[in-house]
């Protein structure tokens, strides 16, 4: 038996429970000074104030900082060759997201410089990506494919997942996103393109089991709403659960389609009408907002306080990417949920840590500090909450521990 002893916490900060909070409870947290945290062989045992001793276990003395759980990325796309810093002076110069695309660039062109990749390239540089992000102080983090658009590539970028998540300390849930953009080789067959994806891909994804999610980009140009719900029903008979990439650039439906195909979560929703807010707060669709990518595209901000009140539950990821969001720093993301979405820093909280997990289908095992779930949490350089959602800029982080493990 394993023991860690985490002590002298000046402020120890969680969501509770094992489900999403939705509405008012979305900011109510718990709050503990003087806290101790004992984990036993990964998870924890035991979260309680005052002077804890115990035999036999190892003992870190928090130095009366804040401690949180562990950061959780719900949403990235990880796995990718190359970077696309070219891109920066077509933005410059007027160039919007969906025309780069449209000239063959943006995602298309990571395609092709992924599908160049040999697996252990992709594998090298997605690890420096987790070791960064580990520092930061994120300790889960889904990761999708796209970037092949075809069967080997894609598969091949999940079974990079798969083996990062059994060899890097980081935790990782992976997700399908075959739907990222229809490829070149079927520009006038995208009817082809969603064949290959429904009858060979999605299949051969599932018997491998290589991802519990399937994801689409829906947006103009790229999956219309319907095309959008024939992917995802077949990856629901694979037995992967529907997550979307909706209203990021025009509100074509991507966000209504939630309650129709029961979503786990609608991502991005910049421009999220009140229908498609209605239809998750039906589903009980985690929104899981991106406000750094909102940042970069220079776009305007999801409608997040309309979420809240509508009892939607809000989940907060980098989008981590090499186009819309080349940064992989859930620090930024939590500036950006106060002063942006205007979010209190309780709920940014629950935002990146039990309602990220939420919609990575993870609430029941990490997210908060409570008995059973895992040993992921982070001491801060902060003496409490407000000060990291206020400094901006540095790295905050000063211990990361993993399944009861200071990495
Ligand atoms: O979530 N919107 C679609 N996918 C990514 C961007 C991918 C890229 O530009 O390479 C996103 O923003
Ligand atoms: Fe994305």
């Amino acid at each position: 038996m394993k023991q860690l002893l985490v002590k002298n916490i000046g402020m120890l900060a969680t969501p509770e429970g094992k489900d999403a909070r939705r509405g008012a409870d979305q900011g109510q947290i718990r709050l503990l000074q003087d806290a101790y945290v004992l984990m036993t062989d990964g998870r924890i045992t035991e979260v309680g104030t005052g002077d804890k001793t115990v035999p036999g276990a190892e003992v870190l003395d928090a130095g009366g900082a804040l401690v949180t759980p562990g950061l959780v990325d719900a949403h990235t796309h990880l796995i990718f060759g190359g970077w696309r810093q070219n891109e920066l002076g077509l933005k410059l110069h007027g160039a919007s997201y969906l025309d780069i695309l449209s000239m063959g660039g943006g995602i298309l062109s990571t395609v092709n410089a992924t599908r160049a990749a040999t697996e252990n390239e992709l594998y090298d540089k997605a690890k420096e990506a987790l070791d960064e992000m580990l520092s930061l102080g994120i300790t889960t983090v889904e990761a999708k494919s796209g970037y092949g658009l075809d069967m080997d590539t894609e598969l091949k970028q999940l079974r990079v997942i798969r083996r990062l998540n059994e060899e890097h300390p980081m935790d990782l849930v992976p997700t399908f996103l075959g739907a990222h953009a229809v490829p070149k080789e079927y520009k006038e067959d995208r009817a082809g393109y969603i064949r290959l994806l429904c009858e060979e891909v999605i299949p051969a994804v599932a018997r491998e089991g290589l991802a519990e999610f399937c994801d689409v980009f829906c947006e103009t140009g790229v999956f219309s709403a319907e095309e959008s719900k024939a992917i995802l029903e077949a990856g629901k008979k694979w037995g992967l659960i529907p997550k979307i990439h909706a209203d990021e650039i025009d509100p074509i439906g991507g966000s209504q389609l939630t309650a129709q195909v029961g979503a786990i979560s609608a991502e991005h929703l910049i421009v999220c009408p009140p229908e498609g807010i209605a239809a998750m707060a039906k589903a009980g669709t985690v929104a899981c907002c991106l406000p750094a990518t909102s940042f970069y595209l220079g776009s305007t901000f999801a409608p997040v306080r309309d979420m809240v009140n509508a009892g939607v539950p809000v989940a907060m990821a980098t989008d981590f990417n090499p186009g819309s969001c080349p940064s992989l720093n859930m620090q930024f993301v939590i500036n950006l949920g106060c002063l942006k979405y205007r979010l209190t820093p309780e709920e940014v909280l629950t935002a990146v840590t039990l309602n990220a997990a939420a919609a990575i289908n993870r609430a029941d095992s990490i997210g908060s500090l409570e008995p059973g779930k895992l040993g992921d949490l982070v001491i801060w350089n902060a003496p409490d909450l407000n000060y990291i959602c206020y400094r901006m800029g540095s790295n905050l982080v000063k211990t990361v521990i993993k399944k009861g493990h200071i990495l």
